[in-house]
């Protein structure tokens, strides 16, 4: 972060100072108190269970000079009507003085899926050019994102940020805080649909990233996805669009999935109308160039991340054959995202319970028969998919029949509210032992340790909340043999809960 006074701490958030008006924050901006060091500024929102002003006094005798709060404290701070939003209108200031002051780029990425993926892309795509920051884990909400902003500082010249909704107006209100350079659209799908209240309710919300791009700045849209194709209309200046279809700007040719579930395409951009291409460089008669990509990432949903992450960074001044390299470098960066260990038995997993809904599920299901081929054992073992409301049930009833489609051999269906995979599996005709229900994790994992054996590839996959990815860590443990038990951890490691769609 930049150095700030007290007293502009207090004039950018509208807030009473109580404090010496010179005292100096450096920063980091933490929520956490345990996460002070000397010179932070402590945030003291009120939680769920506790009450951040209660740890004020540890913030400052831990070395945080500068308390943003909501009611007087003992120690200096600066009091607001509402924190959360005075951390947003303090990220807005720091922003804006940054600009101002030098080079600095902001791109933002929003979607139903991938958000976590291609930022974490995008990040190993922009490192090399520059600093660049990029949000730890999932920060995407009121709370992350402004975190996130306050760590640019005057040597930064990327911030990525991810931005998620669960309602319209979020995506709104985020990027006021940070209006974007280049906004990505990723897709418009089925997740939290419950919470949004039906799909065109999505497209209007994940619009708003459109609308809200700073004045100049550049739509990168997938082209393969017609519900964000259409916003366009709502972009003020030049889109760039991705995709595998012929009209793309930035486009995957000649797609191959090998055995171990990786996408190996061509890259290729065309010039537009005007002769600029989406690399930012004039080529002559529309010519187009091209460069050999292959993903580490496994799946072939990822194609549309990597599409996506690599328009914005060739518009943001990456040229095509850095950008297809770093793209075949680039790893998965956060935990339990198709996460594959080979076990020294010859059990193959993929850990990819971070999170599932419709469109995830079917993708990992489709990577884990890939991946196990004609020759080995697929197993699916998969829990609830939360959040999908009235459509729950129906959507968990298709993931069954999809599992049979796909001659999955063995499935395992984990916890009540992830039943319907398991009656969809039934009624699609599967019987017998190839479908099987358990109540929890802890029975999962028995039945696991029972039924594995060598040459099998187990694909884990449930919304974090359902708990498979403690099933996920103990699989994936190099020999469960000396696995004790489950972990009990309540959250997945380095995974603030504050995921949105
Ligand atoms: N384009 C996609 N289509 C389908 N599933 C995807 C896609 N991108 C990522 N996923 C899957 O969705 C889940 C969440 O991915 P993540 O990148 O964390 O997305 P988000 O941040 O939007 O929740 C993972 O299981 C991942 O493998
Ligand atoms: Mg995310």
């Amino acid at each position: 972060m930049i150095e700030l006074t007290a007293a502009e701490v207090a004039a950018a958030t509208g807030g009473r100072l109580s404090a010496d008006p010179d005292v100096r924050v450096g920063g980091p901006v933490v929520v956490d108190s345990r996460k002070v060091v000397p010179g932070a500024l402590f945030v003291a929102l009120p939680g769920e269970h506790v009450d951040g002003h209660d740890f004020a006094p540890r913030a400052v005798a831990d070395g945080a000079t500068l308390v943003l709060a909501a009611r007087e404290l003992d120690e200096p701070c600066v009091v607001v009507d509402d924190v959360q939003t005075a951390l947003g209108e303090l990220a807005r200031h720091v922003l804006a003085t940054l600009r101002e002051r030098g080079d600095l780029r902001v791109v933002a990425v929003t979607g139903s899926v991938g958000k976590t993926t291609t930022k974490d892309l995008l990040g190993q795509l922009l490192r090399a050019e520059g600093p660049t920051v990029v949000p730890q884990g999932s920060f995407n909400n009121e709370i992350g994102l402004p975190l996130t902003v306050l760590e640019a500082d005057g040597s930064t010249r990327f911030l990525v940020l991810e931005m998620g909704a669960s309602g319209v107006g979020h995506l709104t209100y985020l990027t006021r805080i940070a209006p974007p350079d280049v906004s990505v659209v990723l897709t418009v799908g089925s997740a939290h649909l419950g919470e949004f209240g039906g799909i065109e309710a999505v497209a209007r919300a994940k619009a708003e990233i459109v609308a809200g791009l700073a004045p100049g700045g550049t739509a990168v849209l997938n082209a393969d996805d017609l519900r964000v194709a259409a916003m366009a209309d709502v972009a003020p200046g030049e889109v760039v669009t991705f995709g595998t279809i012929p009209s793309a700007d930035v486009r995957a040719e000649d797609l191959r999935i090998d055995r171990t579930g990786r996408v190996a395409f061509t890259l290729r951009t065309r010039a537009t109308a005007d002769g600029t291409s989406a690399d930012g460089t004039t080529t002559a008669g529309g010519t187009t160039a091209e460069a050999a990509v292959t993903l580490g990432l496994v799946g072939e949903h990822h194609v549309t991340n990597a599409l996506a992450a690599a328009t914005a960074a060739l518009r943001l001044g990456v040229a095509l054959p850095d950008v297809a390299a770093r793209l075949s470098d680039a790893r998965a960066l956060s935990p339990h995202r198709m996460q594959v260990t080979e076990r020294a038995d010859g059990v193959t997993v993929i850990d990819d319970s971070y999170n599932a809904n419709p469109d995830s599920m079917r993708a990992a299901l489709k990577a884990l028969a890939v991946v196990a081929g004609r020759d080995r054992r697929s197993v699916a073992v998969l829990g609830e998919m939360l959040e999908l409301g009235d459509d729950s049930r129906v959507a968990h009833d298709d993931i069954g029949r999809l599992v049979v489609r796909l001659n999955i051999k063995l499935l395992v269906v984990v916890g009540e509210g992830a039943g319907g995979i398991h009656d969809g599996a039934t009624q699609e005709g599967s019987w017998g032992d190839e479908t099987r229900f358990v109540p929890d994790v802890a029975v999962a994992a028995a039945l696991l340790r029972e039924e594995l054996r060598e040459g099998d590839v187990v694909l884990v996959k449930a919304s974090n909340g359902s708990g498979l990815w403690r099933l996920g860590d103990e699989l994936a443990a190099a020999d469960p043999a000396v696995t004790s038990g489950l972990s009990d951890r309540a959250v997945a490691p380095g995974e603030p809960q504050d995921g949105r769609a």
